[in-house]
């Protein structure tokens, strides 16, 4: 098998982890890195043992001999980077979300149709082996149609301060494009979006609450412009009907919750560290506690798009779930706004 090339650009918290998959993978080879921290650079190009080392991702791009590329920049740079990628032929993994605007989206996707090449968005929750084990369940219809979900990812104090770019002073929506409702929200939504098959969206009422963050902010001299929790109410077209709820800082129980509820006609599901399955048969209530499952994805989400871009498997994420995911998240923001219901075409 002939191997694949591939590129990094960004060596941060995800960056450097998805370098070091791509090194262990089979088939693989990691040619090329780039980060603009000479320090990251070389702590990086060392550990792995990769000599093609560029500050500027544009130029590596431009220069290396890739087949594809793993961009894990600030979410302002997605698009730029992606679709520099494009235009050189490359398949393209970016981290999620997508972009920090609609039209960005668009034009990757288009991009990615135009050079005939995958685009992927690091969706990284669905690729968890239980989350996986959870999607296995609802295809063998043990939960009947899903009519209602509730999905969560909620901190107590847990402000990524890093993402505080360029030493700008601030964490606003320039950069990120949002707080916990685009980073950690954006997970829930797409997984809960994925369990209930993806359904066309009727309307979306959002909130946002703001007032801990821009205090912790200040006792590090930060601006911090963002949302400290969101919540919304995103209503189907065929009525189901989907609760999400995000938080960087909130006075909740635990320091981490994420949990996914699923409630079927047949069945209902709960998903945070383990799956539990709550149904009826002959008028037995039943509860099922489901605690071990097989990893049978080598290399998590970044070893199938590798696989994907070497024709071996078939996409599970597509840009435009990522784009759906996105065009949901805006709509929140824009009903926090204005205090209206959003509505979709
Ligand atoms: N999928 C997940 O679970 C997950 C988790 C955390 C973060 N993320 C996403 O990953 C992305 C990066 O987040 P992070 O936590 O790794 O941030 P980070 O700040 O740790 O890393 C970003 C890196 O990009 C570098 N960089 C910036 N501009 C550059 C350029 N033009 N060329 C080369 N390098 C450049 C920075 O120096 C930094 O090292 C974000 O989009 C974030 O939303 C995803």
């Amino acid at each position: 098998m002939k191997l694949l090339k591939v590129g990094v650009i960004g060596l941060g918290g995800m960056g450097a982890i998805h370098a070091k998959v791509c090194s262990a993978l089979p088939d693989v080879h990691l040619q090329a890195i780039s980060e603009m921290s000479a320090e990251r650079l070389e702590a990086v190009g060392k550990d792995l043992n990769v000599q093609e080392q560029y500050r500027d991702g544009a130029k590596m791009i431009e220069q290396a001999d890739l087949d594809a590329v793993i961009i894990a920049l600030p979410n302002h740079l997605h698009a730029k980077f992606s679709i520099l990628a494009f235009q050189k032929g490359l398949h393209v993994l970016v981290e999620k979300p997508i972009a920090t605007e609609i039209q960005d989206a668009e034009a990757m996707i288009e991009a990615s149709i135009t050079a005939g090449r995958t685009l992927m968005v690091n969706f990284n929750q669905r690729f968890k082996p239980l989350h996986l084990a959870a999607k296995k369940i609802i295809a063998q219809e043990k939960l009947g149609e899903i009519y209602y979900a509730k999905t969560k990812w909620l901190r107590r104090k847990g402000i990524p301060w890093w993402y505080e770019a360029g030493g700008k002073g601030a964490l606003s929506t320039d950069i990120a494009g949002g707080g916990p409702l685009i980073d950690l929200g954006v997970h829930q939504l797409d997984l809960a979006l994925y369990m209930m098959d993806f359904p066309e969206v009727a309307s979306v009422d959002g909130t946002t609450f703001y007032g801990l963050g821009k205090k912790d902010g200040e006792r590090r001299s930060i601006n911090y412009a963002l949302e400290d929790a969101g919540v919304a109410l995103i209503r189907f077209k065929d009525n189901r009907t989907l609760l999400l709820e995000a938080s960087w800082i909130m006075h909740c129980k635990n320091t981490d919750e994420q949990e996914t509820v699923l409630y079927g006609d047949k069945g209902g599901m709960r998903l945070s560290n383990i799956i539990e399955i709550y149904d009826e048969q002959d008028g037995i209530q039943m509860d099922t506690v489901i605690k071990k499952y097989d990893d049978v994805n080598e290399g998590g989400l970044v070893g199938h798009f590798c696989r994907v871009a070497q024709g071996k498997e078939t996409p599970v994420i597509s840009g435009e779930q990522a784009l759906a995911g996105l065009k949901i998240l805006k709509a929140i923001y824009k009903s926090a706004e204005t205090g209206k219901t959003v509505y979709f075409d």
